[in-house]
């Protein structure tokens, strides 16, 4: 079986609650069943992903030091030794295949055909919807026996899910149900991404434990939502090559000398002015032209083409993002400082 959907809709949480149901109705209608739940990025390897399944037929694999090959045969005999059914469970198995092809799921796509008794249920998870390019036809074709894709979780069902975590993680009347509803309905406009959903709730809580008020209200959804973004454009933004932040500092500047002036000439004459006073080689305006369009792409600057009449065309550069954030990673900048 395949299972694929965007990230957070689900498919890890609603795969192991089902291996865990049919592994009890398997003790409890006396059933052969076993089942192993393998998260290939962080297993890290091939050789790892083997041993894991390999403990899961109660075959012990040493950390390192045996061929693959061998830990497989190994595998293959604990499994007929073992009878019955192993349900294994490869989550991000795109992650596999990226790092190590998909020589091992055409093996293990094989076993069922050679082995009698001991027979294996494959089911790979993936958040990349492209993953299927990168397999061999004959995988493919085992593993997509059977698909499932999971959808993008709509406002409704993201109230439910933060509801009931709601009840686990918050004191009673810890949160509104206008807060749980602007927050169900703020993620599923985004991206119906549980993950986010339960996080927005999170960062909320936080927000309010840290201010004493007394239940997760509307106003502190949307202050978290902020919060969050705010983050994220940090992150971003820290992690810039020094000339794009410098060109990042140009578009600031100029922009707050002048906010009708910052056309791209405007901004390089500020990002010369800067990496003298810096005591840096500058860029030529091309490569700053590069630049700018990158930080464009990423939704930091946004640029508009003007036209100057006789002068021709030029760019109108502005930050999208808020001033005083620029400003906060100013602050940071011990050598520009
Ligand atoms: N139906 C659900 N009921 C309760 N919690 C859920 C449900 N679906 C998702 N969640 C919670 O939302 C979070 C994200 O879900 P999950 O890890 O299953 O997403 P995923 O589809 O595997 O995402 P990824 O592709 O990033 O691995 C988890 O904390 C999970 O517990
Ligand atoms: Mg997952």
């Amino acid at each position: 079986m395949f299972i694929y959907g965007k990230p957070g809709t689900g498919k890890t949480a609603v795969t192991r609650f089902v291996l865990q149901h049919l592994s009890a109705k398997s003790s409890e209608i006396d059933t052969p069943l076993s089942v192993s739940y393998i998260n290939c990025r962080l297993a890290g390897s091939e050789y790892r992903v083997l041993s894991m399944l390999s403990q899961s037929v109660k075959v012990p694999v040493p950390f390192t030091g045996i061929a693959t090959a061998e830990v497989f045969d190994r595998f293959k005999q604990g499994l007929k030794a073992m009878g019955g059914i192993l349900i294994s469970v490869l989550d991000e198995v795109d992650m596999l295949v990226k790092a190590s092809g998909d020589k091992l799921l055409y093996e293990l796509t094989r076993i069922n055909e050679t082995s009698p008794t001991g027979k294996i249920v494959l089911i790979g998870i993936s958040n990349d919807l492209n993953f299927k390019d990168l397999l061999d036809p004959r995988v493919l074709s085992s593993l997509s026996e059977e698909e499932i894709v999971f959808h993008p979780y709509t406002a409704d069902e993201l109230y439910d899910i933060l509801l009931d975590r709601a009840k686990i993680a918050l004191v009673q009347d810890g949160v509104t149900e206008g807060a749980l509803r602007l927050c169900a309905a703020l993620a599923a406009a985004e991206h119906g991404d549980a993950r986010r959903a339960l996080d927005l709730l999170r960062v909320a809580g936080e927000l309010a434990e840290r201010e004493g008020g007394r239940a997760i209200t509307e106003d502190y959804i949307r202050k978290a939502q902020w919060k969050i973004e705010h983050d994220r454009v940090t992150e971003v933004l820290r992690t810039l090559p020094l000339h794009q932040r410098l060109v990042l500092y140009s578009v600031y500047f100029t922009q707050q000398e002048n906010p009708k002036e910052t056309l791209t000439g405007n901004i390089y004459e500020t990002y010369e002015r800067i990496c003298r006073k810096a005591g840096m080689e500058p860029l030529t305006q091309r490569r700053v032209s590069g630049l700018l369009n990158e930080l464009d792409a990423m939704g930091i600057v946004n640029s508009k083409l003007v036209n100057l009449g006789r002068h021709g065309r030029s760019k109108r550069v502005r930050l999208s993002i808020p001033m005083e954030q620029v400003q906060s990673l100013l602050k940071e900048e011990t050598r520009l400082s």
